[in-house]
């Protein structure tokens, strides 16, 4: 069986990069709902019922295990499929998701201001509050929600003057509440990394999430060798999008670092 990463369009492919770097022996099955991306300025409800298709679809497809590599999927959806649909549809299946890792990571650098840059779909759902508040109750979550870094990313515009400004409208307020780590909490962001550092400057740690999703990963597996035993080894690669154009497939090269074949299906 395989393991799905799941994401609401092609920013996933950097999630789903770090993890089969780390642990290239699996065979993954990526899928990105770009027919519906963005997910980030929907209503929790909605992203929860796209998630639930979207997880559906790859445990139909031989997933043991799905990974919500998207913070707005896992922020509104991820708890209720795992009290709820999971147990009752798919009661041998297992899904996780991306803001756990992120916070354990965190807070394991006992860093007590924290600063989280996201979609408003995660900033609303206050998910980050919530992981924060269970470990650290008087840890401060200063959330930022950055709207505008998604649709730049995916135009190319990582120098010029437009990421800049946007960069300063969000980081601004975010500095202003003195964060002693600003997260990267997007799948997209991590590929602005060095942008966001050298306006935050060295006083201020940033996170991105790939690598520590996929360390995190690999220790899930390590601690459940009942799921570990049932993955198939055979480093395949599969690629499924929901809507798919020739701009699609350059997006998902630039995530990916490689070419990649997509494949269109419907959920
Ligand atoms: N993948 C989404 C996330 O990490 C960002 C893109 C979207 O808004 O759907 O929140």
């Amino acid at each position: 069986m395989k393991i799905g990463v799941f994401d609401s369009g092609l920013g996933g492919l950097t999630i789903l990069k770090a993890i089969a770097k780390e642990l290239p022996q699996y065979d993954y099955l990526y899928l990105g709902d770009n027919a519906r991306v963005p997910y980030g300025g929907r209503s929790g409800e909605i992203i929860y019922q796209f998630t639930r298709e979207a997880v559906a679809f790859l445990f139909q497809k031989g997933c043991k295990l799905v990974i919500l590599a998207c913070n707005s999927a896992t922020a509104n959806a991820l708890r209720r499929l795992q009290q709820e649909d999971i147990p009752r549809n798919y009661p041998d299946r297992r899904a996780l998701g991306i803001i756990k890792p992120t916070v354990e990571y965190v807070l394991g650098n006992r860093e007590k201001r924290i600063g989280i840059m996201g979609t408003y779909a995660t900033v609303e759902s206050e998910a980050y509050l919530r992981e924060v508040g269970k470990v650290v109750p008087e840890a401060k979550v200063l959330q930022q929600s950055c709207p505008l870094l998604v649709p730049l990313i995916e135009e190319d515009e990582f120098e010029g003057p437009l990421l800049k400004l946007a960069l300063t409208k969000y980081l601004q307020p975010l500095l202003a509440q003195k964060p002693q780590v600003v997260l990267l909490a997007c799948t997209h962001y991590g590929l602005i990394k060095r942008q966001v550092e050298k306006m935050l400057g060295p006083e201020i740690k940033v996170v991105d999430q790939g690598k520590l999703v996929a360390a995190k990963l690999k220790l899930y597996l390590n601690n459940h060798p009942e799921i570990e035993s049932k993955l198939s080894k055979r480093h395949e690669r599969t690629y499924y999008v929901t809507d798919l154009n020739l701009r699609f497939g350059e997006i998902a090269e630039k995530f990916l670092g490689e070419k990649v074949v997509l494949t269109k299906t419907e959920l």
